[in-house]
């Protein structure tokens, strides 16, 4: 026991941003942002959309740019999660108080920015560390509407201090689906590039493919307007130095063959190498990743998956006890990503047969599993390595279950 409570911290970060020293992978992508950010800190808006599926690296990636931002260009950054937001007055607010909190270190630049917003700023706490921006609703909404003019006095101020501004907008999942934050945003780059020469001000907004649709089905000029830099996911190459890089930053040494089961369940997801990481950096006891650590961890990561991602969307919203019964066919014959149509036919009874195209359907709109192409036609798989693992457990939890609570469950 006394071992286990003198291990450092879990390096590994399931669900929360990476910290940018075990940041991996997105060179392409990076090289890419980085061109507009420099044109930007150059002197002319540029806006960009960070679009990918959950999971899968986009406030990552936004925290590293800004890093970058504040570290290569010398710009401000902010970066604002906006995630139960949706009155474009609260953006604002977001948006400056994230600002002044940046400078509030920097006592000039502080002093020179403070006078733009008047009385409505709050220094917190007994240090002056925490900074509020509380400016009553009328006040607000004219920030919303000046909103160009607000940034361009902001930018002025700070301008031999700060290239310009880099502004990250991430979760913008409540606003994209306004109407009324599309046409702002619109009128924001057209009243700039009319009104200001200069502009240096990088704004990336975040979200998942179905926001950018909305938005840009609500204003299809935005289609126009922003650059798009896509989040997919990560070559094994790049899964497995994370891993090399996250286990040597707590001088943990992985064997190669217990890398290679690392690196074949992350599927390449940033999500899940997390999740594994941490599952088996909890299990490791003597400093060395070992096939059975590998494999103790992966169940570990696979239950905790499972329990968060496939339990919600798939076991408790699938109302029909027929899916049920098919998952856990699936499970009953073992681990496996692949599987064709024809041969878990041959598994089922009348009754799942019956429904079984509905099913692969229903699957793959949830995300769950898609057609394999190199398998040819019939052919499926599940979209990453863990989901089968967890859907195996389920079934053999359910197999060990008492018949009466079977036949309760209705299933
Ligand atoms: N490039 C990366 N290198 C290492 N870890 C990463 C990388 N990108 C993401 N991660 C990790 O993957 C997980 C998901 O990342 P992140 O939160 O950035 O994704 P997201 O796309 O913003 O997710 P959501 O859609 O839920 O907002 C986090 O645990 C994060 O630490
Ligand atoms: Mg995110």
């Amino acid at each position: 026991m006394a071992l286990i409570s003198q291990k450092p911290d879990s390096p590994f970060t399931p669900g929360t941003p990476v910290p940018p020293e075990l940041f991996v992978g997105r060179k392409q992508q990076l090289e890419e942002a980085a061109g507009y950010m420099e044109r930007a800190a150059s002197g002319r808006l540029e806006n960009l959309f960070l679009v990918g599926e959950r999971g899968i690296g986009k406030s990552s990636f936004a925290a590293y740019l800004r890093r970058v931002a504040e570290i290569e260009k010398n710009m401000l950054g902010v970066h604002v999660f906006l995630g139960a937001v949706d009155t474009l007055e609260e953006m604002t607010q977001r948006i400056f108080e994230g600002l002044l909190r940046e400078v509030r270190t920097e006592s000039s630049l502080f002093e020179k920015v403070r006078s733009l917003f008047g009385k409505h700023i709050e220094k917190l706490d007994l240090f002056g560390v925490s900074v509020r921006f509380a400016p009553p609703k009328d006040k607000l909404e004219a920030l919303v509407n000046e909103f160009p003019h607000a940034v361009y006095n902001f930018l002025d101020r700070v301008k031999s201090e700060r290239r310009g501004l880099f502004i990250a907008l991430d979760d913008i999942n409540g606003l994209a689906r306004e109407k009324a934050f599309a046409d702002w945003y619109k009128s924001f780059v057209d009243y700039t590039a009319v009104h200001f020469e200069r502009f240096p001000v990088f704004v990336v907004l975040v979200g998942l493919p179905d926001r950018w649709e909305q938005m840009t089905s609500l204003q299809a000029s935005l289609a126009r307007v922003f650059r798009m830099v896509r989040i997919e996911r990560l070559a094994d190459e790049e899964v497995s130095e994370f891993f090399q890089r996250a286990f040597g930053s707590v001088q943990v040494e992985v064997e190669p063959k217990a890398l290679d089961v690392l690196v074949r369940f992350s599927s390449g997801y940033p999500i899940l190498m997390q999740e594994i990481g941490d599952a088996v950096y909890a299990v490791d006891s003597d400093g060395k990743v070992d096939i059975e650590d590998a494999n103790l961890g992966i169940l570990t990561a696979a239950n905790r998956v499972g329990y968060r991602y496939l339990e919600p969307r798939v076991y408790r919203t699938v109302r029909s006890p027929r899916y049920r019964s098919i998952l856990r066919k699936l499970g009953q014959h073992g681990i496996r990503r692949n599987f064709t149509r024809r041969e878990v036919e041959s598994w089922l009874n009348e009754e799942e047969k019956r429904v079984f195209s509905n099913f692969l359907r229903r699957m793959r709109e949830l995300g769950v599993i898609e057609r394999d192409l190199e398998g040819g036609p019939g052919a499926y798989r599940f979209v990453n390595e863990i989901y089968p693992v967890y859907i195996w457990m389920e079934a053999m939890r359910w197999a060990r279950k008492p018949n009466s609570r079977k036949t309760l469950e209705g299933d």
